[in-house]
């Protein structure tokens, strides 16, 4: 698929993308859950974050309204729309972005954490990819990954994602993500959390 079908593909799922309890984060308690998930492993706010593959916004306007200075980027200019109206519906202020997140358009080594969930999974190329967010890291940032392989067989294993990350990074972690509270249900599928710092 060419980027234009990707992007395509991505504004066709964009109307109901929220939906999804995990998408939306409209039931405090999903919301909750994802809060203490992520706080357990950013820095304490202040602190810069890029969201990667940023979707409706959802999990960027969460870590926004707890105090984080937030960027967002998207290849999907309908997921971006919705997004920014979220934003704007919170009161916070995020500059999302059209572009390859693959290759981001966004300041080197200005980050504190790179955030990307449910995105390496969907990239061509994988391990330029991450190459890239790295440099978007300042000294002692972290890459934290939300990926998972799922009950229809996409998305990418922690082992292979792990082999992408270790040469690059000083400790690496992963974190497995089995809790309900974050799906909105039961779950017996393979998700977890990345945590890698430089
Ligand atoms: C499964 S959704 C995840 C959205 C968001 N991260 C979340 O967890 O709610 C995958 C997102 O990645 C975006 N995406 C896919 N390929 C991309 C690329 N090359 N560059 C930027 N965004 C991309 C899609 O448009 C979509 O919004």
């Amino acid at each position: 698929m060419n980027q234009d079908e990707v992007r395509a593909e991505w504004d066709a799922e964009a109307a109901a993308f929220d939906q999804d309890p995990d998408h939306g984060l409209t039931e405090p308690a999903t919301r909750e859950a994802w809060w203490q998930l992520l706080s357990g492993v950013l820095p304490t706010p202040p602190a810069t974050i890029a969201d990667l593959g940023s979707g409706t916004g959802s999990i960027s306007v969460l870590l926004a309204e707890h105090g984080y200075s937030v960027s967002g980027v998207d290849l999907s200019p309908r997921m971006v729309e919705l997004a920014r109206s979220k934003a704007a519906l919170s009161g916070v202020t995020i500059p999302f972005r059209v572009g390859d997140a693959g290759a981001p358009e966004l300041p080197r080594a200005a980050f504190d954490v790179v955030f990307a969930r449910h995105v390496v999974w969907a990239l061509p190329d994988q391990e330029l990819a991450l190459q890239n967010w790295l440099t978007l890291l300042a000294p002692g940032g972290r890459l934290v990954l939300v990926e998972g392989v799922w009950f229809n067989g996409a998305g990418i294993s922690a082992a292979r994602l792990a082999d992408l990350v270790h040469p690059f990074v000083k400790t690496l972690e992963v974190v497995p993500l089995p809790d309900p509270q974050l799906w909105g249900r039961e779950i017996d599928d393979d998700r977890y959390l990345l945590l890698a710092t430089l």
